[in-house]
């Protein structure tokens, strides 16, 4: 469970402020999968950084698994796995194999549970024939899906990504939207942002809508498309903004 209490996250820029996050309010169940909405500079990304104990809230609290993520990070971070558009988080020296290596023991998990866990990632990501190539050479596809292992190499019950299939090609996006399904079945509870309508339609439970800092709209897709009387998310996000999102 992610909890949200009157959150809002200011950078100082020079001497003006940027309100990138507003007074949000949710929680996103055990088990829901929920993708992000929003223009370019909403907010989506502070807000995955706030969940993620990369930011801190200027004002409210975030809790994950019942944990602040300030006071409680640690915790927090245990139970997480977080990826970033455009940071892979690799090194680029290393093999496939051994960044995996490396992320578990520093999750404290044992030998033996990290080579069942890579053996397992390897396998669901159709990326046993390179995992003992240098990540140096990687397209950035492969970089992607290594990217993603590395995620979950920890198994954990929470999962952020931002963009996450922005620069994928349409099977390594197909991938990853099968690898989806797969944490949903497990009860994952997931939490991404996307400017694919598509693969949030296809994916989420629930979608969240920011404009300009805040939570304008958090509910269930059956609920949203019978409010706006239309299947078409694309067209409802454009009908939302147009109307100035109510
Ligand atoms: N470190 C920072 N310093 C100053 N301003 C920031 C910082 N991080 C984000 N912002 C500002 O906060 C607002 C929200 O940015 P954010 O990156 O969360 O948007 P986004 O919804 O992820 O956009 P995009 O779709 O382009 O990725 C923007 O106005 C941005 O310029
Ligand atoms: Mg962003």
């Amino acid at each position: 469970m992610i909890t949200l209490s009157d959150c809002s996250c200011w950078f100082k820029d020079k001497k003006k402020v940027v309100k990138a996050m507003k007074h949000m309010t949710f929680s996103v169940k055990e088990g829901e999968v929920v993708g992000i909405l929003g223009e370019n500079g909403a907010g989506k990304t502070t807000l995955l950084r706030a969940v993620a104990t990369l930011l801190e809230p200027t004002h409210g609290t975030v809790t994950v698994a019942g944990f602040d993520t300030v006071k409680e990070a640690t915790e927090v971070k245990k139970r997480i796995g977080v990826l970033f558009g455009g940071e892979t988080g690799l090194y680029d020296r290393l093999t496939a194999r051994e960044n995996l290596e490396y992320f578990g023991k520093l999750y404290g998990l044992d030998q033996h549970e990290i080579k069942a866990r890579i053996e397992d990632l390897a396998k669901r990501f159709g990326m046993r024939q390179y995992m003992d190539r240098k990540v140096k050479g990687f397209s950035r596809g492969m970089k992607q899906k290594v990217a993603i292992a590395r995620t979950l190499i920890h198994d954990p019950d929470i999962i952020l990504f931002d963009e996450p299939t922005t620069g994928l090609d349409i099977t390594s996006s197909n991938i990853f939207r099968d690898f989806i399904h797969q944490l949903k079945q497990q009860n994952k509870t997931i939490l991404f942002s996307s400017h694919i309508m598509e693969e949030v339609s296809q994916l989420c439970d629930s979608v969240m809508m920011i404009h300009q800092g805040e939570l304008v709209y958090k509910g269930t897709l059956p609920e949203l498309y019978a409010q706006e009387q239309s299947e078409d998310l694309n067209y409802i996000f454009m009908s939302k903004l147009a109307r100035g999102i109510s």
